[in-house]
């Protein structure tokens, strides 16, 4: 099944050149209150440190991030990222192109930057997002979206409806019927008063897509534990809850690596008995299985609609090269014309039945 992602990645990028967006592409985004640990946890589920995150308001301008596996698919690489297997890696941003990335500390300093560049240094905010591509053959295909947290109280140069305005920016992401909403909540807080669940509820009532994360387990109060929420009986979630533990602010200044945390994380959850029994909903790992299990799920879903839609514009390329008489006319709509094709053959190939809407629900 992974074998899809590139493809719908690779139609995105088709229809894009022609300005249209048919496909609303399964997102996964993160919302909840400041310092929830949302960007951490979207780091963790990439695997990689280059998120700006810590106390405060981090995150000013939502981060649009598409992942690329480049271990089962081919894409255009650089001269120079040819040859050398250390340079397997790097980010590239929207807003420069065809500059390559291969630190991640540097992708973080240039998240910074941009934000800084739309949004001031005193603690704005923008809803322009910032757009950034990440190749690599160790991550899985997803395309993730981190978004500011809800605060009540404006500083800086904030407006001072905040929290309206960063409510409508979520509001606006997970609205999409394709997004996953990572809802996250600190474990040391109280479920009842989750933004995050909230707010994924209004677009989301049945929680189809909805999965709650529960961060900061390691800060709850002794002899307190996140197992009743993890069993689901506190505010019972359709998928559930996951609980993690990402990096604290002290690991991020003495710059502890992820895997150090993860190894941390799977340590503390394997050592504490009230998670003894809960693994299958404990950790980074299970939510990036849980993840990937359910954006699967949703293209499948997709896959129909897709097909109906690509039916639908090669038919009008069809009948504008039929009118132009020769394809010659017009070669950048008939070089299209033949790649919407190829890409239709590769659909056809990956799903068979299920393209049609008749496959099985089976994985
Ligand atoms: P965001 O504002 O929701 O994106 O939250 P960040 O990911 O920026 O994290 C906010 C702060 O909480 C940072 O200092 C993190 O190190 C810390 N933090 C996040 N998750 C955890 C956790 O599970 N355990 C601990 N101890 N600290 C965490
Ligand atoms: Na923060
Ligand atoms: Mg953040």
């Amino acid at each position: 099944m992974e074998q899809l992602i590139p493809i719908v990645n690779k139609l995105q990028d088709v229809f894009g050149a022609i300005g249209q967006s048919p496909i609303d592409l399964p997102q996964i985004v993160t919302i909840g209150s400041q310092s929830s640990g949302k960007s951490s946890v979207l780091e963790n589920v990439v695997g990689k440190g280059f998120l700006p995150r810590g106390t405060g308001i981090v995150t000013r301008r939502p981060l649009v991030l598409q992942l690329y596996n480049t271990s089962n698919h081919s894409i255009p690489t650089s001269p120079n990222a040819i040859s050398s297997s250390l340079r397997n890696e790097w980010g590239e941003f929207l807003h420069l192109p065809g500059e390559k990335f291969y630190s991640f500390d540097e992708i973080r300093d240039e998240i910074v930057r941009e934000t800084d560049r739309s949004t001031g240094r005193n603690k704005g905010i923008s809803n322009k997002s910032i757009n950034l591509k990440i190749y690599s053959p160790r991550v899985l295909n997803l395309t993730l979206v981190d978004l500011p947290g809800i605060t009540k109280v404006s500083v800086g140069d904030q407006p001072a409806d905040i929290e309206d305005q960063i409510r409508e920016m979520c509001l606006h992401y997970i609205s999409n019927p394709n997004a996953i909403i990572l809802a996250v909540t600190a474990g040391n807080t109280d479920l009842a008063n989750s933004d995050a669940l909230k707010m994924a509820r209004s677009v989301d009532p049945e929680g189809n897509r909805t999965i709650g994360v529960l961060t900061k387990l390691d800060l709850m109060d002794p002899g307190t534990d996140a197992s009743d929420m993890l069993n689901n009986r506190i505010i019972p979630l359709r998928r559930g809850y996951v609980g993690v533990i990402n990096r604290g602010q002290r690991d991020i200044s003495q710059r502890k690596s992820i895997k150090e945390g993860l190894r941390k994380e799977m340590e503390f959850f394997k050592s504490h008995p009230a998670y003894r029994s809960l693994q299958h909903r404990c950790g980074t790992t299970t939510l990036a299985k849980m993840l990937n299990s359910i954006l699967m799920h949703h293209i499948r879903d997709c896959l129909p609609e897709i097909k109906n839609r690509i039916t639908g514009m090669m038919a009008d390329i069809q009948q504008e090269l039929d009118a132009l008489g020769t394809p010659t006319g017009d070669i950048s709509r008939a070089t299209l014309g033949g790649s919407l094709l190829g890409l239709l053959s590769k659909f056809a190939a990956s799903f068979g039945n299920a393209v049609d809407g008749k496959g099985s629900s089976a994985d």
